[in-house]
């Protein structure tokens, strides 16, 4: 059955709102289980409702697409436009990029009520992520990151709020285990590491350096997650065996197969349907281009770049969506619903 979408904005003028979360301790999560599974944060692309569909498939937390801790806390249009959640939206994980620590704990404070913690992004490693100081640059910036940390602690003691970091490597790897022990001093809950370094702007021609993971691993005591090239279910079991992590975090491989932690090996039809379901009732335009644009992802192993490419310019509305899926796809809407076997 599809739910009416319930979408919580900060300032609630365009929605209902939902209940204020309560605030359970992922660390527990982290002691039960391993790997935690989790969707990665993804500008453009992990919003509330790809976070829910990949929810429903074996992942076990999502982080929601960066947002500037600034333009947030100062900016109650930013905040409408930039952050919707729903009841079913947990857990979740508020990402914010900033070099502020003040502007980041407001920005947590506002947020709190409604997710189970925020993340610092320590990774962006694009031009204007640079130009602003924020992203890859803290990682050069070991003491402000540890008070930033420290403040928003401050701001926000409670234990069941996680506050975690998200990095990538440093050339010289002793600076980045370094700061991982400098941020888990300062109270950080866990830490995610991308295993590449700030130069890897094409993800494709940078290999991960799992070793590196490992050894930030064995120099810390909180839970650390991996992150990178993770494109199955086998990719995720291989890493956390070879990394020794606590959790494997996924970006691409949730694109291409929101239920790969199931075991897929792509997006069933089945799955494409429920999805098209989630925007039932939307006549906004904005609304089928988030579903399109995912649904460009999933379409990949089905169907030539070429004609992925038709697909790509369509207009984004629910009939065109659907006719291009079903004259390429014949059997679209009678595949099967899949069989969810989730591992651990
Ligand atoms: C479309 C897209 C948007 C992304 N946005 C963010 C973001 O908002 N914050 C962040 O820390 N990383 C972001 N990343 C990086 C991913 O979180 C992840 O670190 C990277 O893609 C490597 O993981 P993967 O190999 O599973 O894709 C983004 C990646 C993609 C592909």
């Amino acid at each position: 059955m599809v739910k009416e979408p319930q979408y919580f904005n900060v300032n609630c003028e365009r929605t209902k709102t939902v209940a204020p979360t309560e605030h359970v301790n992922l660390l527990d999560l982290f002691a039960a289980k391993k790997p935690v599974t989790i969707c990665a944060p993804m500008v453009e692309y992990s919003r509330v409702r790809f976070r829910n569909l990949t929810r429903r498939y074996g992942c076990d937390i999502a982080y929601s697409p960066m947002i500037i801790a600034e333009d947030f806390a100062a900016n109650r249009i930013q905040r409408i436009r930039e952050w919707e959640t729903d009841d079913d939206d947990r857990p979740l994980i508020v990402q914010f990029g900033t070099k502020d620590p003040v502007a980041y704990a407001d920005a947590a404070e506002i947020v709190y009520p409604y997710c189970n913690g925020v993340d610092l992004n320590c990774g962006c490693p694009q031009k204007w992520a640079i130009k602003r100081k924020v992203g890859c640059c803290l990682l050069k910036r070991p003491e402000l990151l540890q008070d930033m940390v420290r403040q928003l602690q401050n701001r926000l003691p409670d234990a069941n709020f996680s506050k975690s970091v998200k990095i990538r490597l440093d050339e010289d790897l002793r600076k980045s285990v370094d700061l991982c022990q400098k941020v888990e001093a300062a109270g950080v809950s866990w830490i995610a590491v991308h295993g590449r370094k700030s130069n890897a702007l094409v993800l494709r021609d940078h290999p991960v350096n799992y070793e590196a993971i490992k050894l930030i691993k064995d120099s810390v005591a909180v839970p650390v997650v991996a992150n990178g090239d993770a494109f199955t279910q086998a990719d995720v079991l291989r890493i956390a065996e070879d990394t020794g992590t606590d959790g494997i975090m996924v970006a691409r491989g949730l694109l291409r197969n929101p239920t790969m932690f199931t075991g897929t090996e792509k997006t069933s039809f089945a799955v494409m349907r429920e999805w098209i379901a989630m925007f039932e009732g939307e006549t906004d335009y904005l609304a089928w281009s988030e579903c399109h644009h995912h649904l460009l992802r999933m379409l990949q192993p089905y169907i030539a770049k070429e004609e992925l490419g038709e697909f790509s310019a369509l207009e984004k509305r629910k009939e065109l969506i659907l006719e291009f899926i079903r004259r390429k796809l014949p059997d679209f809407d009678t595949d099967e619903a899949v069989k969810v076997e989730i591992a651990g």
